[in-house]
């Protein structure tokens, strides 16, 4: 609520808004002032990475997106003959970075599926491991601790995706993680209106490498997006909390009556120990298969409070059936499900009259 605000002044708004510049006046030496210029720095980005910081008890360097957070860890990190531990089964956008710029340049991948074991079992050799957990779109939960104590026994530093439970759910740096990344498109931003992503560590040396490449690289938040995501930090918690509850209530609404619903939060979940251990919050996500696809779609088309739109985690539900992209193994009839604000009756009368509708 209050990490980020300029102290109380008279006269003073309680959230400074968004500072517009590019270069600012600088007379004489170039560390004159602390902002010369705005790739560098920027005092909103300053208030939103102390409010991040907060959450994570971390350090924080905020980026243009998501993408732009992941691309810093990975290109500023890894050289050629590095070797790199990544998910198989999490968001695609780690694969098409890794294949067309880390293995081009002579990284070694090896991609393993989101299992402690697994993760564990591969660590030997690396030099990073790159986790998510819960993972997009499967929800598949690695116990982040153990992945950690495996990969730094081997030598390795360890980044966890921490999109889906956001630090309120779960702190990966708590964990044993040295990089806790986050798409802030997401449930941080939590109104379908803005990208942004950040990285959260508590190594300093970690910290100046990642401002070195967001300036190098010019992958740069706006100020404006920067200022919206401060003020929708302050209701995260309201927030997840709301929809935590909603995606259970979903989750357990279906299970029985579809095959194959995933929620971290469901007996039998794989990692749903590790979940019920590391998770203080399980996000809005709940994962279910219809039987075909023309059913996932009929079940899209006859929700009402439900958009169909991809990406996750604003106040407004969301579904959709993964299948369409093409890009995770999923079956064609898997629908990825984010549940909103909506008031919880609202919402599960709304899924089963369209379950209804559908089959
Ligand atoms: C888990 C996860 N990580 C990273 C990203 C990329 O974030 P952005 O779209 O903000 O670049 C996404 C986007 O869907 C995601 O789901």
């Amino acid at each position: 609520m209050h990490a980020g605000l300029d102290p109380a002044a008279p006269g003073e708004p309680l959230l400074a808004g968004p500072v517009l510049a590019a270069p600012y006046h600088l007379p004489g030496p170039a560390d004159a002032a602390p902002y010369a210029y705005a790739r560098d720095a920027n005092p909103t980005w300053t208030r939103l990475e102390a409010a991040i910081g907060a959450l994570e008890g971390a350090e924080t360097v905020a980026f243009a997106s998501g993408m732009a957070a992941m691309s810093a860890v990975l290109l500023e990190r890894l050289a050629p003959g590095d070797v790199l531990v990544a998910c198989a089964d999490g968001y695609p956008g780690v694969r098409y970075l890794v294949d067309e710029h880390l293995t081009a340049r002579g990284v070694d991948v090896r991609l393993v599926p989101t299992a402690t074991d697994a993760f564990a079992g591969a660590a030997e050799g690396a030099t990073l491991v790159w986790l998510e957990t819960p993972a997009n779109p499967g929800l598949e939960v690695a116990d982040i601790a153990a992945v950690a104590a495996a990969a730094h026994a081997a030598g390795a530093l360890v980044a966890v995706d921490n999109t889906l439970a956001t630090p309120l759910g779960q702190r990966p740096l708590d964990l044993g993680a040295d990089f806790s990344m986050l798409s802030a498109t997401k449930t941080l931003g939590g109104h379908s209106d803005l990208l942004l992503g950040a990285v959260s560590v508590r190594d300093a040396g970690l910290a100046e490498g990642l401002r070195r490449w967001r300036t190098r690289a010019g992958a740069i938040p706006g100020p404006f997006e920067a200022w919206l995501l401060h003020r929708s930090l302050a209701t995260l918690e309201l927030r997840l909390e709301r929809q935590s509850d909603n995606a259970l209530a979903v989750a357990r609404f279906l299970q029985g009556r579809l095959d194959d619903v995933r929620h971290p939060g469901l007996d039998g979940h794989p990692g749903a120990s590790a979940a019920a251990r590391q998770m203080r919050r399980f996000g809005p996500l709940v994962g279910f298969s219809l039987p075909s696809a023309e059913q996932a779609q009929a079940f899209l088309g006859a929700l009402e409070l439900v958009a169909e739109a991809t990406s996750f985690g604003g106040v407004h539900s969301t579904a959709e059936r993964r299948g369409r992209w093409g890009t995770d193994a999923v079956p064609e009839g898997f629908i990825r499900f984010s549940a909103g604000c909506e008031d919880a009756p609202d919402l599960l009368d709304d899924v089963e009259r369209a379950l209804e509708a559908s089959i």
